[in-house]
């Protein structure tokens, strides 16, 4: 049975910073494919007329590529209504119910600071507005074990769990849902997935740009709470996961917990944080801040398959490249017949999933030079590079979300586990090491995976072959 589809959006946190960057364009994308009939209702603070609504969401369209169909424009404008009023306050709840009309099966979409999301789920317990209802919550969610529990708890006690969308954008990534089926959908890598043949796995999300003007919420989060413990874990779900036992993505999600829960706790030497030179100077950082903008760490699953292999995970902000990539480095061979693949020669052979900014599956392997000594290189074989056209990941969470299908959301006990995990290093820690913009962040980052080799830094030009 498919679900139904919901019959209006009601989108808190209209005016904010998230909906000018990616719903919007999202909303957009949808209208474009004529995928968006439904009426949008806007929430926020700030006294507006649909007028400035409707500038505010031109402007995000010119800024996230242009408008370049007048109809999808004006079919988003013509759905949007706009109701201004406090979160707390349950007026406002009563003008959404206005605003809603005869729609009575409405998707929320909490696109607000984290520190609002309970009182606006009570909100609409209160005001009726959950019933055939569904929510949608960005990250974070929660700051901690305890804190995601409570909120969990606060959105069971309103919505039924399947009409809980928790956004992690990654997993509507399509290199990233590309890992699921790359793994399933082939058998050549099952044999060797595995302690006996992975010597390590390493994943890199680098940026070369700063906290830019989210500082204020970057004080409160740090990259480690930022990207790792839900994007970069998602990654590592799905890299890690025991075939799922049937085709329904309710075993995606349950093989995914168990990896979580598999992770063994993360101790204060598993961890490096840095800080970008000048964070201190960024408006609304304290200047005395040890918040970081750059994390490595190193993960132990504690499972059958990956007792002894070592993850090793690592994200920082003003790093050389903008790029995202996973290294799943394979064991040498046993015996080494060619001088030139002796462990010192380098890599291994190994697997390489790039993230972004593009798409691309690469498998290493060593192949001899012409002539008589037995010499070589290792190359890499493409196996995929992106399609133009791709649905965005918001595009397609959002309509995911609005279609009733969970697959790509996150599921409550897989959440918890993941905090499980990083909750005993999010206070307790080493302090930031400072690092220079434009590198690979602090040094003592190196020595974490000193004793498995080095970090592979991923560069533009590894997408071109
Ligand atoms: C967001 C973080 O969730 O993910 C940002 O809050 C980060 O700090 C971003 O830059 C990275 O996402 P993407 O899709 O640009 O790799």
């Amino acid at each position: 049975m498919t679900a139904p589809h919901s019959d209006a959006l009601v989108l808190f946190g209209v005016t904010g910073d998230l909906a000018h960057k990616m719903i919007f364009p999202a909303l957009y994308a949808l209208a474009k494919r004529g995928a968006l009939k439904v009426p949008v209702i806007g929430v926020a603070a700030p006294r507006w007329n649909l007028e400035q609504l409707h500038e505010r969401v031109e402007d995000s369209l010119k800024r996230a590529g242009g408008i370049d169909n007048q109809d999808a424009f004006h079919q988003l404008l013509s759905l949007l209504e706009y109701v201004s009023g406090d979160y707390k306050d349950p007026v406002t709840f009563t003008k959404i119910k206005e605003a809603l009309g005869g729609a009575v099966r409405p998707a929320h979409y909490l696109a607000i600071p984290p520190s609002l999301f309970e009182t606006v789920i009570q909100g609409l317990g209160v005001a009726s507005l959950a019933e055939n209802a569904r929510v949608i919550v960005e990250k974070p969610f929660g700051r901690d074990l305890a804190s995601a529990r409570a909120l969990n708890r606060v959105a069971r006690s309103v919505f039924p769990d399947d009409s809980i969308f928790r956004i992690d954008h990654y997993l509507g990534k399509e290199a990233i849902m590309n890992i699921l089926y790359f793994r399933f959908a082939n058998t050549f890598l099952e044999p060797i997935w595995n302690r006996n043949y992975v010597a390590s796995v390493q994943i890199t999300l680098a940026e070369d740009f700063g906290v830019a003007d989210r500082a204020g919420f970057y004080e409160t989060a740090g990259c480690l709470r930022d990207v790792i413990q839900n994007h970069l874990f998602q990654v590592v779900a799905l890299l890690a996961m025991e075939p799922p036992a049937g085709r329904g993505f309710g075993a995606v999600h349950s093989e995914k917990a168990k990896v979580f829960e598999a992770m063994r706790p993360l101790s204060p030497d598993d961890l490096v944080r840095g800080q970008y030179a000048g964070y201190r100077e960024e408006p609304n950082v304290a200047r005395d801040s040890d918040v970081e903008t750059f994390c490595a760490l190193r993960l132990l699953i504690d499972s059958w398959r990956w007792e002894g292999v070592p993850w090793y995970l690592r994200s920082g902000k003003y790093l050389a490249e903008t790029e995202a990539e996973v290294l799943v480095e394979l064991k040498p061979p046993p015996q080494l017949l060619f001088a030139d693949s002796a462990p010192t020669a380098g890599r291994a052979n190994y697997l390489r999933f790039q993230l972004s900014p593009h798409a691309a599956i690469a498998l290493a392997a060593r192949v001899k030079h012409p002539g008589k000594e037995f010499i070589g290189d290792q190359r890499e074989l493409y196996l995929l590079e992106e399609q133009p056209g791709q649905e965005t990941p918001y595009e397609r969470l959002l309509g995911d979300a609005m279609a009733g299908d969970g697959a790509l959301f996150t599921r409550e006990d897989a959440i918890e586990a993941a905090w499980a995990v990083v909750d005993p290093i999010l206070r307790d820690h080493h302090s930031s090491y400072p690092y220079p913009r434009g590198g690979w962040g602090p040094k003592e980052a190196d020595a974490l995976i000193a004793a498995n080799g080095s970090w592979h830094n991923p560069k533009p030009e590894d997408v071109a072959g």
